[in-house]
């Protein structure tokens, strides 16, 4: 059995390692420009896949997509209820980061790998940094707020993406001088495709005319409960009877969704999940798109796309008031849709978000090199140094 007690020397300060915890689709997109910033700042880091999503279009295709290099471990957890998910994580994690002792753990977004690797790190007294940190729901029922406020009341650095972020911080007792405001890197990798974000290959390959509308479902409060599931597929088949609509659909709805009607028809093209840049290209060439994603909400708010969100709450406002974001309920979904249709995409304050502007990674990146040199957060911050195992 392997000695927990007397680990080995930790990375010191001469020779630091950061290492990045991923899991889910979102974490890819996130972490690249992170990943890249630090490589170009000469930063010693290798990438943990926790194996949370596993199928080549959940993972693999992201890797290529967005030139992630190759994972120094893959943990391949895979699927399960919350407890075992978060158990086989908090068990491969724990061997990674005691085996490579790194000097900081990066962890992404609000995922149950997010959640696991800062209660490892936490035990183990490895500093950590989250990127997206503060955002919040205030919605209890969705496991992601539950991920948010244990990661971000055990990360000792805190990269917000939007400034209502860094209130609820505060508001929880975070404090500021940790607390990093550096735009989004969701939206580095974004503006690093957008060259080729081009629309007329993924319509011709799926037969799509010029108008057409987008759907993503897949919250668990949306597809897992049957009679959730047929409210929203009716209200998405409403949509259909205006304007063709291709659902590229996530594993975790498919049976459920198609039980409740959301099957090929006349209107409607139910795909498997697409690669990151055929993806984007297919939102940006899209007359409308109706999601629960989170990170949808946010890449269509930049690419002026409208957007129709079906979920009571959103941890992204300013999508909301600085994007083309709206939220609905199934049963207002067909009415959005023709509002949104006639209108397009106003967005309320008519300014973007602050920051969204292709370079949260390098921000995000000299924050962490200056740390790693100084062990200091920031000149008036708590001191968080990279400490031993
Ligand atoms: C997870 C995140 C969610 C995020 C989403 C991004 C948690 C709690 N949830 O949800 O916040 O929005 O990823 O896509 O971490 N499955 C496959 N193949 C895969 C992965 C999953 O078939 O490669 C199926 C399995 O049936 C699995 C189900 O999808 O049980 C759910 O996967 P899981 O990773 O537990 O949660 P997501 O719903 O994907
Ligand atoms: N995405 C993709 N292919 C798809 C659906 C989504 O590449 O078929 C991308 C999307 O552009 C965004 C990310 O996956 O960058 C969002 O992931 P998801 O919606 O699964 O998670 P969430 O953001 O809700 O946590």
């Amino acid at each position: 059995m392997r000695d927990f007690a007397r680990p080995g020397a930790a990375q010191g300060p001469d020779n630091p390692l950061v290492l990045h915890v991923l899991g889910a689709r979102p974490n890819f997109v996130k972490a690249a420009p992170v990943v890249r910033a630090l490589a170009e700042l000469g930063v010693r880091q290798g990438i943990v896949h926790t194996g949370q999503h596993y199928d080549a279009l959940m993972s693999d295709v992201f890797f290529a997509d967005l030139g992630l290099p190759e994972p120094i471990a893959n943990l391949g957890v895979g699927s399960g209820s919350h407890a075992r998910q978060t158990a086989a994580l908090l068990v491969g994690l724990e061997d990674v980061v005691l085996e490579h002792r790194p000097t900081l753990v990066v962890v992404y977004g609000d995922v149950n790998s997010t959640l696991a690797a800062i209660l490892v790190c936490a035990k183990l007294n490895v500093p950590t940094a989250h990127v997206e940190a503060g955002l919040r729901s205030f919605d209890r029922e969705m496991p992601e707020e539950v991920n948010r406020i244990v990661t971000d009341g055990l990360s000792d650095i805190l990269f917000a993406t939007s400034p209502d972020a860094l209130s609820h911080l505060a508001a929880e007792g975070v404090d500021p001088a940790r607390v990093h405001l550096v735009g989004n890197p969701m939206i580095d990798s974004l503006f690093s495709a957008l060259d080729h974000l081009d629309p007329a290959p993924v319509r011709a390959r799926l037969g799509l005319p010029e108008r057409y509308a987008v759907a993503t479902l897949h919250r668990p409060g949306n597809v897992d409960d049957p009679a959730s599931a047929k409210e929203l597929v009716n209200a998405v088949l409403s949509v259909s009877e205006r304007l063709p609509v291709v659902v590229p659909l996530h594993p975790r709805g498919r049976t459920r969704l198609a039980e409740a009607g959301l099957v090929n028809g006349e209107n409607l093209l139910i795909v498997d999940p697409l690669g990151y840049v055929e993806f984007l290209s297919l939102v940006r060439g899209a007359t409308l798109v109706v999601t629960d994603s989170g990170g949808v909400q946010e890449e269509t708010t930049m690419l002026g796309v409208p957007c129709l969100t079906v979920r009571p709450n959103t941890e992204r406002p300013i999508t909301i008031t600085h994007g083309t974001n709206r939220l609905v309920t199934p049963a207002q979904l067909p009415a959005a849709a023709d509002r949104a249709l006639a209108d397009g995409a106003a967005t309320p304050s008519g300014e973007l978000p602050p920051l969204w502007d292709g370079k949260a990674g390098p921000r995000i990146a000299r924050v962490i090199e200056s740390w790693l040199r100084g062990g200091n957060l920031s000149p008036a911050g708590q001191s968080v140094s990279p400490k031993s195992l």
